[in-house]
Order: structure tokens, then C-alpha cells, then sequence
């Protein structure tokens, strides 16, 4: 069995009760895509309202972004306790934006990944180059020290726990996309460090790709051996946009 396409929308600061009603509502009426896993990243005030519309259901929802710490005076966090209490399934750790505009680093991302693991709730672990990265030819490099801070917080045993989602900060909200070739190199890279460390986890891990994925380019992308789904901002706020991606992941999928 290969592994089984992931589409997860990351909502960002977007969205209103009304707004994620309909979303919400699009998402469950939605057929043909019973063949992949969905889920949606919403914004924590809404927390309540994903679970009370999405729990016991085939969608599954999570947070953008969780504390390191377990619980205490730390205003403003959310803890990955908290996350369980609620239902929720996947958290996002490590995506750009919280590396750039709140200065994470990734042995910080490698303990909120590793407190989730913890609480029983997947990471998707968020890694990607700047384009002077790119230009100056240091992807992999980046990529391999990306994970590497990662896996030395969350330790071998948790190889088999997280989704990984690779998101070149060039190619995020930039409508730039990396093109399916770009994806895959780095893809199998990636799947290349963990099969050095774990080749069952290697071949079962699923790597999502995220940077301006929409409509017309999903399919060619989560075409690609290495591509197992992806990680949508922006066009996971128009239901059609993202219902017609999750049906790329279908047809990827079959073909
Ligand atoms: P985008 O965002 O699809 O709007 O480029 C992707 C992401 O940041 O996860």
C-alpha cells in the first residue's frame, strides 16, 4: 500500500464564524475525496467551533501552532494539552512564518513537535528555504539541518509521528511555485535522511509540499513520487479552490 495523500488547509489569521460555517459545511457535503486524509489548521479562537462542526467526522482539524512548555505563566500560548482536551489531531510546528516574524528556530520547533508527540497529536513539521538559500545553491543543506535540529529533539523513536511539509519561503503567499521537479528533489532529499536514520519510517512518512499551491498546478505537484499531499494557505479559504486541490490529491492518487 502507498502511502495515503494528505491535504491540510493552514487558514493563517483568516476567517470569521460565518465564514468557517460554510467552510466547514463545504467540507462534509464534499464527495469523491473519501480516498485522502483532510484537515484544516484554523485559527485558535475557532477551535470550539472546528470541533463542534468536524469531530467524529472524516475531516480532522488542528492548531497553527503549539507551546513548548506543558502548561503555566506564559500568556498567550496555547499548550498541546490543551489541543488534546479540545480533539484536536495535527498541529502545525515550525512553519515559516512563525520562524521569520517570531524568531523560532528549529531546536525550538523540534520541542513543540516533540510536546505534541507527547499528547498524542501529529506535528507537521514545517521546512523550507529562503531564495538566497536557493541561489546560492544551499537547499539541501538547509533542508538536512532543518530536520536534523528536529529529529535530536524528538529522538528516532518518533521518526514514524510526524508529517513532514516542505515550504519554500520563496513560494509562500508570493503565487511563485516551486515547480513538481523542485519538489521532488527535495522531497526525496529529505526522505533520503530519514531512510539513513529508519528505512520503515522513510518509506511511510508523508511529506507534503506547501508554497502557492492552487488549482491548476496541484495535480502535476502531488504527482510526483515523493509529493504526498499538500499544505494550502491561501486557496484553502475558497472551498471550491481547495476542494478541487484535494481532488488532485485523488487523482494523483489513482493515476
Ligand atoms: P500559500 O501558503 O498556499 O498561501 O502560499 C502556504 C502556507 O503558508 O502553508
Amino acid at each position: 500500500m502507498g502511502r495515503k495523500k494528505f491535504v491540510v488547509g493552514n487558514w493563517k489569521m483568516n476567517g470569521s464564524i460565518e465564514e468557517n460555517q460554510s467552510l466547514f459545511d463545504g467540507l462534509l457535503s464534499a464527495k469523491g475525496v473519501e480516498s485522502v486524509d483532510i484537515a484544516v489548521c484554523v485559527p485558535s479562537p475557532y477551535f470550539f467551533q472546528a470541533r463542534g462542526a468536524l469531530s467524529g467526522t472524516a475531516i480532522s482539524w488542528g492548531a497553527q501552532n503549539v507551546s513548548e512548555q506543558d502548561s503555566g505563566a506564559y500568556t498567550g500560548e496555547i499548550s498541546a494539552k490543551m489541543l488534546v482536551d479540545l480533539g484536536a489531531e495535527i498541529g502545525l510546528v515550525g512553519h515559516s512564518e512563525r520562524r521569520s516574524m517570531f524568531g523560532e528556530s528549529s531546536g525550538l520547533v523540534g520541542k513543540k513537535a516533540m510536546k505534541l508527540i507527547e499528547f498524542g497529536i501529529s506535528p507537521v513539521v514545517c521546512v523550507g528555504e529562503t531564495l538566497d538559500h536557493r541561489k546560492s545553491k544551499k537547499t539541501l543543506e538547509v533542508m538536512s539541518s532543518q530536520l536534523k535540529a528536529v529529529i535530536e529533539q524528538i529522538g528516532l523513536e518518533n521518526l514514524g509521528n510526524i508529517v513532514l511539509a516542505y515550504e519554500p519561503v520563496w513560494a509562500i503567499g508570493t503565487g511563485l511555485t516551486a515547480s513538481p521537479e523542485q519538489a521532488q528533489e527535495v522531497h526525496s532529499h529529505l526522505r533520503q535522511q530519514v531512510r539513513l536514520l529508519d528505512v520503515e519510517a522513510s518509506r511511510e512518512l508523508r511529506i507534503l509540499y506547501g508554497g502557492s499551491v492552487k488549482p491548476d498546478n496541484a495535480e502535476a505537484l502531488f504527482g510526483q513520487e515523493d509529493v504526498d499531499g499538500g499544505l494550502i494557505g491561501g486557496a484553502s479559504l475558497n472551498l471550491i479552490d481547495f476542494l478541487t486541490i484535494c481532488r488532485a490529491a485523488v487523482n494523483a492518487t489513482t493515476h
